[in-house]
C-alpha cells in the first residue's frame, strides 16, 4: 500500500474568510498566494503550500494533504484501495502547485488527499507575523483512536510513535515524531493544528507577536512528554487551537528504532512507548481545563 512521505497542507472551512486570511497572513505569518470569493491559499516563506481556506457555515478542518513519492502511480493506488474497500476519487489541479491528487476519507470523516508531484510555488516572503517553517501536525478528537490509527498504518504507511495511556496516539510518516495525532473524544473534530518554528528564540518571538495582536496563550511555554517539543498553544479567529513548536523528536533511522538522543530525554535511548499522563508535560504548567 502507499507510503505517505510528508504532510502537505490543511484545508479549513470558515464562516469568515476575511478574518481567517487576516489571521494566517498577519499573525501566523503565511503568504497569501491565491484568493477568490470562496477560497484562499497561503504558503510559508519556505515555499510550501500550508493552509487552504474555504468559505462555509461552520469552522472545521475538512481535509489534510500528504505528499507521496514522485514516481507513485495514483491510478494504481486507487485500484489497490478499492480492492480493500476504500473508495477514492481523482482530482485535477486541486490546489496551487498540485496538478493531480487522490482523495479519500479517513474513518474519522476527515478528507485525506494524496499527491505525487509538487510544483514550485512563487512565494513572496512576508515580514509580518510569526513565519513558521511548515505545517507540522494536526491532532483530532475521535471516539476510537486505535481504529483510526490502524487505518493510517495500513493504508497510508504511518508508524506508531507514542501513546499516552490508551487515549492519545501519535503517528509519524517520516523522521518527525508525529504528523497526525488522535485523541479520544466523543465527536470527531480537530483538536489543534501545529506549525514548526526555527528554534526556541522563534517561540519567544511568536509569543511577542501573539501579545501584540492581543491573543492570549492558552497553554505554555512547555516541553511536552511525547515528542519532547517545546510548544505554546493559542486560539485563532474561529476558536481553533493552534500550536507553535520546535525541537520535535526525530526518528532518523527506522531500523534503529529510537529517536535521535537529546539531553532532555528520560530514556536512553528514547523509543516509542506508552506514556503515563503525569509525565506530560516534562516542564511548564499543566494543561488548563479549557485545553481539551
Ligand atoms: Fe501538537
Amino acid at each position: 500500500m502507499i507510503q505517505v512521505r510528508r504532510i502537505g497542507h490543511a484545508t479549513f472551512e470558515t464562516p469568515d474568510l476575511d478574518k481567517a486570511v487576516d489571521y494566517y497572513a498577519a499573525v501566523n505569518g503565511l503568504s497569501l498566494i491565491g484568493r477568490g470569493d470562496q477560497t484562499a491559499y497561503l504558503a510559508s516563506n519556505t515555499g510550501l503550500l500550508t493552509i487552504a481556506l474555504q468559505r462555509a457555515d461552520a469552522a472545521r478542518c475538512a481535509r489534510l494533504t500528504f505528499e507521496v513519492a514522485p514516481d507513485s502511480d495514483l491510478a494504481a493506488v486507487q485500484k489497490d484501495l478499492a480492492a480493500e474497500g476504500v473508495p477514492s476519487e481523482r482530482h485535477s489541479d486541486p490546489a496551487p502547485g498540485v496538478t493531480s491528487s487522490l482523495l479519500l476519507t479517513d474513518p474519522n470523516g476527515t478528507g485525506v488527499e494524496l499527491y505525487a508531484k509538487r510544483g514550485n510555488l512563487s512565494v513572496k516572503p512576508v515580514a509580518a507575523g510569526v513565519g513558521p517553517l511548515k505545517l507540522g501536525h494536526v491532532a483530532f478528537f475521535t471516539p476510537d483512536p486505535d481504529k483510526v490509527g490502524k487505518f493510517y498504518q495500513r493504508f497510508l504507511g504511518f508508524r506508531v510513535s507514542d501513546w499516552i495511556e490508551d487515549f492519545f496516539l501519535f503517528m509519524r510518516c517520516n523522521a518527525d515524531h508525529h504528523a497526525v495525532n488522535f485523541l479520544r473524544g466523543e465527536k470527531p473534530r480537530m483538536h489543534h493544528i501545529a506549525f514548526e518554528l526555527k528554534d526556541a528564540a522563534h517561540i519567544v518571538t511568536s509569543c511577542d507577536v501573539l501579545a501584540k495582536n492581543k491573543i492570549p496563550i492558552v497553554w505554555g511555554p512547555i516541553r511536552l512528554g511525547p515528542g519532547h517539543n517545546v510548544a505554546t498553544f493559542h486560539r485563532e479567529h474561529d476558536g481553533q487551537m493552534v500550536e507553535f513548536y520546535t525541537e520535535l523528536d526525530q526518528m532518523k533511522d527506522e531500523a534503529l528504532g529510537y529517536y535521535d538522543p537529546r539531553p532532555w530525554h528520560r530514556d536512553a535511548p528514547q523509543r516509542p512507548k506508552v506514556w503515563k499522563l503525569v509525565d506530560d508535560p516534562l516542564w511548564g504548567p499543566p494543561p488548563p481545563p479549557n485545553f481539551l
